[in-house]
């Protein structure tokens, strides 16, 4: 399960062949396992593997598999290792429907007894797999099997990108899409659908984008769409004449502005983490804590302990994972949140290595299953970014802090630091954050001129007070990284300390100063940099005529409650630094002398 594997499915003569070439196109996401279905005779051919897909395809013997109708997954495990067991398809007890499934079914549970029960036998611990024995169900009760799919998506809450096919109706295949992305095509070469447009565009350029709550019959030469009512809908086709690098980043330019755009879904995706891993990982919160982390993950560390001090009394330190063994030496007892996007920072698993040596408990925070940090930690916290490919962090970053949010509102129940009441507002006001950071990518053409007004500087300060210092850092870290504009981040009220000495006229300031508690105190900040000739750029929140008046330029924000304001302040500078990178003609999916994941101490 997951919103962000791969799926292929067709209907065309050399039917694995393509479905491999449609899969391939979609791993440049990252894959853990893969697996293909067939229709051969009247039962349905199943092979599937831990691995990515070169290797899975050698180890296979393709010629039990040759067929005309199948479908295949290559999948990113979120919940459930990634093994053999996990892989999709899955099937039914009788063997003759198989499914590949992204997204993620939130009533799985229930159902699932509700098919023990029944004496249905399931073989991997997803939630994917109750999706096959229900519609096992409707076609023993005598139902089509398209009828049985909606049948099926009726009782299932959740998203679904789900693709099917039987041995008994093997001159078809069923898509259904509900919240997770499924488009079809048709062409000379066959019928096809997958999770993504590349996959799609060795066989045709003619498709379709499935609207939510719609079914697609696929046949030879045919595509069907209804809606769950069974009421037909006109295909309408899009005939796509993206270049295939461009295909890949699925019709943007870089997969660094594409992850921005992903934010919305991804922390939708963070925020249904079920309670009972977030309740763990707030089990293990005694004694001392620490937080560490690398780059912008120590940024996500930073953020929330400003967090954790104000509105729990909590005090928890945050130290640079490289830094760690050299800071922290009583650590019996003590917890340990190490946060990490891909689980493998050599910094922070000798931070943790260390830690635990000395008696600590590790709370890991990572995107990936399956990485060290979760073998190594005590429990762990998968955020549901999907693959992030560009260098810089940006949506992990989002669903970094959206999970330790989640994490201490829970802790502060547990606590008794929040009331009940407390507590279900915050949920309340973090389940609006996927609306108000897509507001803010709305305006993105603004900051796209803000970036052509200052690309050419050479320094910038990002400036800011409270929890929003962390974004600062990650505003500037951001712009150093990918355009190579030296930029400093730093609490506001440091600068009288030394760093207001380099501003001159013209000089770049970027606050970040929405409504919160310190915005009174950052005005003053912003004057005695204005007194120095400096530019003011600044992050407010919608309507602060003040902040905006005495500011150069300014980028608004909607208002939100102020534990959020470090979440979403980030957008903005992301989308800075992205568009000077691309003014100032670099790559900024590659930066230079930089590496995705820092294997090395
Ligand atoms: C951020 O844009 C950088 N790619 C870098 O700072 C990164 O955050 C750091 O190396 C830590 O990586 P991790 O989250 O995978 O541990």
């Amino acid at each position: 399960m997951s919103t962000v594997c791969g799926i292929f499915g067709c209907l065309s003569d050399t039917a694995p062949q393509a479905i491999f070439e449609g899969l391939k196109r979609l791993e440049y996401r990252g894959y853990d396992s893969v697996g293909i279905a067939v229709i051969r005779g009247k039962k349905v051919t199943v092979e599937k593997n831990k691995g990515r897909i070169a290797e899975f395809i050698t180890s296979i013997d393709t010629a039990q598999i040759e067929s005309d109708v199948g479908i295949g997954h290559t999948r990113w495990a979120t919940h459930g290792a990634p093994c053999k067991e996990n892989a999709h398809p899955f099937t039914d007890c009788t063997g003759t429907v198989a499914v590949v499934h992204n997204g993620v079914l939130e009533n799985f549970m229930q159902l699932r007894e509700e098919l023990l029960k029944k004496g249905h036998k399931f073989s991997s611990n997803t939630d994917s797999e109750v999706i096959p024995h229900m519609i096992e169900e409707g076609l023993a009760s005598g139902m089509s099997l398209k009828d049985s799919v909606v049948g099926a998506a009726n009782s299932i809450k959740g998203s679904m990108g789900c693709v099917v096919i039987s041995s008994r109706e093997p001159d078809r295949i069923i898509c259904l899409r509900r919240e997770s992305p499924l488009v079809i095509g048709i062409s000379k070469k066959g019928t096809f659908c997958a999770s993504d447009i590349p996959a799609l565009l060795p066989f045709t350029r003619k498709v379709m984008v499935m609207q939510d709550d719609t079914i697609a019959i696929l046949k030879r030469g045919k595509i069907e769409i209804e809606d769950l009512c069974g009421h037909a809908i006109k295909p309408v086709f899009t005939v796509i004449n993206w270049s295939q690098s461009v295909a890949e980043k699925g019709g943007y330019p870089h997969f660094m502005i594409k992850e921005i755009f992903e934010q919305p879904l991804a922390i939708k995706e963070t925020l249904k983490i079920p309670l009972n891993f977030i309740d763990r990982a707030a089990g293990l919160m005694e004694g001392k804590v620490y937080l560490t982390g690398s780059g912008t993950s120590y940024h996500a560390c930073m953020s929330a302990s400003y967090q954790m001090a104000k509105r729990l009394g909590i005090d928890a330190r945050p130290i640079h994972s490289s830094e760690f063994t050299d800071a922290v030496s009583e650590l019996e007892g003590a917890t340990v949140v190490a946060v990490s996007q891909s689980g493998e920072t050599a910094d922070t698993l000798s931070a943790i290595k260390y830690a635990k040596s000395k008696g600590a408990k590790i709370l890991g925070i990572t995107n990936t299953l399956g990485s060290s940090i979760t073998i190594i930690s005590n429990a762990y916290i998968c955020t549901q970014s999907g693959p992030e490919i560009g260098v810089a962090a940006t949506k992990t970053f989002l669903t970094q802090l959206t999970a330790l949010d989640m994490l201490m509102l829970r802790i502060g129940l547990r606590r008794g630091k929040l009331s009940e009441e407390e507590y279900r507002t915050g949920r309340r006001q973090l389940n609006g954050l996927p609306k108000t950071v897509e507001e803010i990518l709305g305006s993105s053409e603004r900051i796209k001129s803000l970036a052509m007004k200052y690309f050419t500087r050479r320094d910038a300060f990002f400036l800011a007070r409270g929890a929003n210092v962390a974004t600062a850092m990650e505003g500037a870290l951001k712009l150093k990284e990918i355009s190579y504009i030296h930029a400093e981040g730093y609490p506001a009220g440091e600068s009288k300390h030394g760093p207001i000495s380099l501003v001159e006229p013209g000089f770049l300031c970027i606050f970040v100063a929405p409504t919160d508690s310190a915005r009174g105190r950052v005005i003053g900040n912003v004057m005695e940099m204005k007194a120095r000739g400096a530019k003011i750029f600044s992050i407010i929140t919608r309507g602060d005529s003040e902040m905006g008046q005495v500011s150069d330029d300014y980028f608004e924000i909607p208002q939100v409650a102020d534990f959020l304001y470090p979440i979403i302040s980030t957008v903005p500078l992301q989308l800075f630094a992205y568009n000077v990178a691309i003014l100032k003609g670099l790559d900024p999916d590659k930066p230079r002398n930089l590496a995705k994941s820092v294997t090395v101490l």
